[in-house]
């Protein structure tokens, strides 16, 4: 098989799911990242089999095999051989901050170069570590520009080209437990693959399913996994809140699976068939079998029951997002995106609009072509978002897209950042 240039592969390492997206770049970039048209080759998944948790890599075996078979699957599709990805974050042990900074520039005529941007971004950065999670074991993972302030008066998200005194950087700081990256690594690289750049995962889910226009309006977006539930704020283009939940959809089947009294098993598969999460939507005298635990004949439950519970556990989960999201919701119009397999639950929406108030959309990526099919289910939002944010990684091509410059930058300083990061490790 051979390995061509200008293919991307997205890989999310999810708790029920490894799921690959196998990309190729347009030959040539247009305008606007809806416009990037990536067009989707191929797209594999392999179980996790409890090899992840939370998010997180637990055993390292486990997530090598799922990743080969992934990659395997995406790989046979398209015929060629995948060399290297980028890969999500997942993990509950990650955090986020905010953060600013600011910075003098001392040119004779106070033009803004790109360094300077560079040096504010650098600056967001507290020298000592500042909080606990940007201090060892701890490593840097993104530090994202959200805009900058020049001389005070004016703000832009890319200061290159203008003339002033002092730039003042605000970023979003993303960290993660450096053991935590460490055996990421170790079980992508064990399955062959070089891993291009580790992309938080809330981030990543941000690109695959939200357009530039909610990117910059303003958007919550949820991606419902089965452990997990990542939790991306954007405005003004920028990622201004990232946080996970340690919930999904797996707690939607325990919940079932005790109600019922049946396996998980067959919870599972009622959830998937019969389930709702809004009650009112399921008529009366709607019944359905399951098969209780132990063996035996199904037993008839009605579905409003089986939605019921469905509800009560979609209520709870997101008024502990709402909560936990206090303030920020304040500085975003009420503006929602459900993605993730846990947003496949009829009804979900719904129940969202009711917790939060806010206009609530169900999806996956779009905007696709070639096999756009296969990675247009919200399951999917994350991969996808990997090999977007990849593409976007690979053009940094700083003059001619002051928008996409910017974001490349962040991640390039972003990636120095982590070896500065690793640099104060060492000094300590
Ligand atoms: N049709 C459906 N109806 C209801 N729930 C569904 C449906 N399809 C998938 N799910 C739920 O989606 C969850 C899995 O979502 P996803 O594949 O995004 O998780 P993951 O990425 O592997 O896990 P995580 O992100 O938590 O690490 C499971 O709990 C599953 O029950
Ligand atoms: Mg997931």
């Amino acid at each position: 098989m051979t390995r061509p240039a200008g293919l991307l592969c997205g890989i999310d390492i999810g708790s029920d799911l490894v799921r690959t997206v196998l990309a190729r770049m347009p030959e040539a970039p247009s305008g606007t990242e809806e416009a990037m048209g990536l067009e989707v080759l191929a797209v594999g998944q392999a179980e996790s089999r409890n090899s992840v948790q939370y998010g997180e890599v637990v055993r390292l075996g486990g997530v090598t095999e799922a990743v080969r078979q992934a990659v395997e699957e995406v790989e046979q599709a398209a015929g060629v051989e995948v060399g290297s990805a980028f890969v999500s974050v997942g993990s509950r042990t990650r955090r986020s901050i905010n953060s600013s900074g600011a910075i003098s520039i001392l040119t004779p005529q106070h033009r803004i170069a790109e360094s300077d941007v560079y040096r504010a971004v650098m600056a967001a950065v507290p020298r000592d570590g500042g909080t606990a999670w940007l201090r060892p074991p701890y490593e840097l993972l993104h530090a994202l520009p959200q805009e900058f302030w020049v001389d005070d008066l004016d703000s832009t998200d890319n200061p290159t080209g203008w003339t002033g005194e002092k730039i003042e950087s605000h970023v979003h700081l993303v960290s993660c437990p450096a053991a935590t990256l460490h055996r990421l690594e170790e079980a992508v690289n064990g399955a062959g693959i070089r891993i291009e750049r580790l992309v938080a995962a809330p981030l990543a889910a941000g690109y695959g399913v939200l357009t530039g226009e909610e990117r910059q309006d303003g958007v919550v977006l949820l991606d419902i996994g089965a452990m997990t539930t990542e939790i991306a704020v954007f405005r003004h283009g920028a990622l201004r809140h990232s946080d996970l939940m340690p919930s999904g959809g797996r707690a939607y089947t325990r919940d079932l699976a005790l109600g019922l009294k049946t396996s998980h098993a067959h919870a599972e598969q009622a959830k998937r068939r019969y389930g709702v999460a809004l009650a009112e939507k399921v008529p009366e005298d709607d019944h359905f079998e399951v098969h209780v635990s132990g063996g035996g004949y199904p037993k008839q439950w009605r579905r409003r029951l089986l939605a019921d519970v469905l509800q009560r556990r979609a209520e709870s989960d997101l008024t502990k997002i709402r909560d936990q999201l206090g303030t920020v919701l304040r500085e975003v119009p009420r503006t929602m995106v459900l993605t993730g397999g846990g947003a496949n639950l009829d009804g979900l929406s719904d129940v969202t609009r009711l917790v939060f108030g806010a206009y609530v959309e169900s999806r996956g990526p779009q905007g696709l072509t070639g096999r756009r099919d296969l990675a247009e289910r919200p399951d999917f939002g994350c991969a996808m978002g990997l090999c977007r944010y990849g593409l976007l990684h690979r053009q940094r091509r700083p003059a001619t897209r002051p928008r996409s410059a910017l974001s490349e930058m962040g991640r390039a300083i972003g990636d120095s950042l982590r070896r500065v990061a690793g640099h104060l490790r060492k000094a300590q």
